[in-house]
């Protein structure tokens, strides 16, 4: 499944107003006393999970994004340089700094559906990700969580859908816009059968039953008037989505589509974080 670069930026902002602080905070505390942690960001499509990590984590910091559209991966060097306050290039990535933060940045074109564990015997001190596990299988997650207990790293998290957007005000067809709204995203997204809004629950209790210390936390889209071009886009999403399915008339998917892009329009979308932490 691929994502473009626009809809990346667009969220972004977001993203990162309604990620879990707490959680954030707890991750920097774990990782404190290393002198340059080693971050390994899976999915890192264009490296928006670094910007919102980074300034709460060590004054020394080298990240390696990994994803498979070659497209982000560029993409993620430009924006970084563009974040950065001073940004060199290396054999590899980027050198950068960034409000008294010195960090390195690796990028890796990796497809993890074939390899969930793509740091192999170069372990990193944090696995993280934005945005990703909504998208993988029940399978896949049991083979992922596997690999890290097998090589004990911790995990964090943050942006997985856990409940379907709630629309406001109402309109007639919400009921059957969200039915098929579901039924569509539950489909393959290149990692077998998507466990979609249930990943993240699922992950939490694997790697609890695989000895983690595990916290979960709530990390909504809450979407006003402010976020008129995001919700706009999301509302486009939902309609496409929708008329793949074949299941709602297009004119119902019309009329519903115009009254979500008018003004005035608000949504709330379900996210989880996660930590999980090696006993
Ligand atoms: C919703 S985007 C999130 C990107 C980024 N983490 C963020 O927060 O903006 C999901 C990302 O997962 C990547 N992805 C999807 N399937 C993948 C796979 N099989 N292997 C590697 N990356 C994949 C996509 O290319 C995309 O960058």
């Amino acid at each position: 499944m691929s994502f473009s670069a626009e809809w990346l930026r667009l969220r972004e902002p977001v993203d990162h107003r309604s990620r879990d602080k707490t959680l954030l905070e707890r991750t920097a505390a774990y990782l404190e006393r290393k002198d340059e942690p080693v971050i390994y960001d899976l999915g890192a499509g264009a490296g928006s999970n670094l910007r919102g990590t980074a300034l709460s984590l060590n004054t020394r910091q080298r990240w390696i994004l990994a994803d498979y559209d070659p497209e982000l991966l560029s993409a993620s060097l430009d924006y970084l340089s563009a974040w950065a306050d001073r940004s060199r290039p290396t054999a590899t990535g980027l050198e950068l700094e960034k409000s008294g933060k010195l960090i390195r940045v690796e990028v890796k074109r990796i497809d993890l559906n074939a390899n969930p564990a793509p740091w192999g015997e170069a372990k990193p001190d944090l696995v993280t990700s934005a945005a990703l596990f909504d998208l993988v299988s029940e399978n896949w997650i049991d083979r992922f969580c596997a690999a890290l207990a097998k090589d004990k790293l911790p995990l964090y998290t943050t942006l997985v859908h856990d409940e379907t957007a709630r629309w406001m005000p109402a309109h007639n067809a919400d009921l059957r816009m969200t039915e098929a709204f579901e039924r569509d995203f539950g489909r393959e997204k290149g990692f077998g059968p998507s466990a979609g809004n249930k990943a993240i629950g699922y992950m939490a209790q694997k790697l609890q039953s695989l000895g983690f210390n595990t916290k979960l936390a709530d990390s909504p889209w809450q979407l006003g008037e402010g976020d008129h071009a995001l919700i706009g886009q999301l509302a486009e999403g939902w309609a496409n989505a929708v008329r793949e399915t074949k299941s709602v008339p297009d004119d119902v998917v019309q009329s519903w589509l115009t009254a979500r892009k008018a003004r005035g329009t608000t949504c709330i979308v379900g996210h989880k974080d996660l930590l999980a932490l090696p006993a």
